[in-house]
């Protein structure tokens, strides 16, 4: 650890706290009183405090949240892939405890989402995950290419004239949930329903709405999840080719491996998993190569350096910049003892500029070699499944808009902003702007 800080005197106490504790050691050092991702400046633009951390504060606890906050790149990635002694079960709680009203109206709202992937433990998520691969093969991702080619195709067309677009709003919010309803296999005209049911999850787990607001979206996502259970209900009836049908087919009638309930959970947690992360991940894309100019001039010359500059801004703007754990036992990381039981917040985008990692870790470098070993997509056992179709749809939305709109800029003056939650990073709006 280096000279010593506010941050490193407080990481320095945590250690000693934590060893001499057990249970729930409070501390409200440094670390804890400033790590804010809910607020500006850390909200827009978290990585100069990211910084700090990984050197002054690798692991320490933040009361306000009740979580073990990890930064450091090898400590997150041991974390991710050790699951004999760490839980994922927690990571899609709310972060912010519900009201009773909240926990009615999901109760009222039919609400019945099992542990299906992502906060599933062995032995569950074992069988479950392989029946999912089953159905979610390549071929049913590589099907996906043409459709939204020619989703961005005829966005172009629509707003190519203008000079101007808001590419949240106009193109990049929408692609991702489109592709996720065809995949899934919801007819286009609920679409608007599907989305504003889903809509704001991410406050609703990892943000902090006030009570009435918890209990809105708390309605609006037991209307999703009930959306999901008529499409399964619907598709054991009619099948057809999309992966509701196949994880039926999968699923053979078998009720102990994968119960109706749990299909709708998966197609709860897909469409939830795979629209905000990737519409992120374009939006974040844009604005990281028109900042950098230099960068989108190369995509423009040579696209076949398209996919590598995908990786690197997954490392270095990453859609998801946390993910969450649970300490099944007594544990100690980075020499800070966690007690059983103890929350993990592990810094995805915060290990992804650790220079003992990468090098100049603060650049972006679209021909970086080792872009690729970055944690966006977490790592071990519940790694992303969605990372390929995530992957395809930013390369094909990157050509298609540098092959276009070559001319295309950021609009002058704007401010880009933020969900407040301690997860997911994406621009609301982005403007930009090309001659005509
Ligand atoms: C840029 C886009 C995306 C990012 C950054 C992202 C990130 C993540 C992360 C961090 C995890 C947790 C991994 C862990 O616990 O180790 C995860 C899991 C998951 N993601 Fe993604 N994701 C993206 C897109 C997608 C898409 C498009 C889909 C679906 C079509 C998807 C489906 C899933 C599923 C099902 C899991 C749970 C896997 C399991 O627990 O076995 N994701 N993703």
């Amino acid at each position: 650890m280096q000279a010593t800080s506010g941050l490193a005197e407080c990481a320095g106490y945590t250690t000693r706290m934590a060893a001499a504790t057990s249970g729930n050691a409070t501390l409200s050092g440094a670390a804890g009183s400033q790590f804010d991702l809910f607020r500006e400046p850390q909200l827009s633009n978290p990585y100069p405090f990211f910084e700090r951390l990984r050197r002054e504060a690798p692991v320490f606890y933040a009361e306000d949240i009740d979580h073990w906050v990890v930064s450091r790149y090898q400590d997150v990635k041991q974390v991710l892939r050790d699951y004999e002694n760490y839980s994922a079960q927690n990571t899609i709680t709310p972060i912010h405890p519900l009201c009773d009203a909240a926990r009615q109206a999901l109760e009222d709202g039919g609400w019945n989402v099992l542990p299906a992937l992502g906060n599933a433990d062995r032995p569950q998520h074992t069988r479950t995950r392989k029946s999912v691969i089953k159905a979610f093969s390549p071929r049913r991702i590589a099907g996906m290419q043409p459709y939204v080619s020619a989703m961005l195709n005829s966005a172009v067309d629509r707003f190519e004239q203008d000079g101007k677009a808001e590419l949240m709003g106009q193109l990049l919010f929408d692609l991702p949930a489109l592709v996720i309803l065809k995949l899934l296999g919801f007819p286009d005209e609920q679409a608007p329903a599907i989305k504003e049911g889903a809509k704001n999850r991410i406050l609703f787990v990892w943000g902090r709405p006030a009570d009435e607001e918890q209990t809105r979206l708390a309605a609006g996502l037991a209307g999703f999840f009930r959306l999901c259970r008529e499409l399964v209900d619907e598709r054991l009836a009619r099948p057809t080719d999309d992966l509701t049908s196949e994880l039926l087919r999968v699923r053979a009638e078998d009720d102990e491996s994968l119960s109706l309930d749990l299909i709708a959970s998966i197609l709860f947690a897909f469409f939830t998993a795979g629209h905000e992360t990737t519409a992120s991940l374009l939006g974040n894309s844009v604005i990281q190569l028109l900042r950098h100019r230099e960068a989108w001039e190369k995509i423009i010359a040579e696209p076949a350096l398209i996919p590598g500059a995908v990786q690197e801004i997954l490392r270095y703007d990453s859609s998801v910049i946390s993910w969450r754990r649970k300490a099944k036992r007594d544990m100690e990381i980075a020499g800070v003892k966690v007690p059983a039981g103890a929350q993990l917040l592990l810094l995805l985008g915060a290990a992804n500029r650790d220079g003992e990692m990468f090098d100049d870790p603060e650049q972006l470098d679209i021909t970086r070699r080792n872009a690729g070993r970055h944690l966006s997509f977490g790592d071990g056992v519940h790694r992303c499944l969605g990372a390929t179709l995530a992957q395809m749809e930013a390369k094909l939305t990157l050509e298609a808009l540098s092959r276009r709109l070559p001319g295309m800029r950021l609009a002058a003056g704007q401010r880009f902003d933020y969900l407040p939650n301690i997860s997911f990073h994406g621009p609301r709006e982005a403007h930009v702007e090309w001659p005509v």
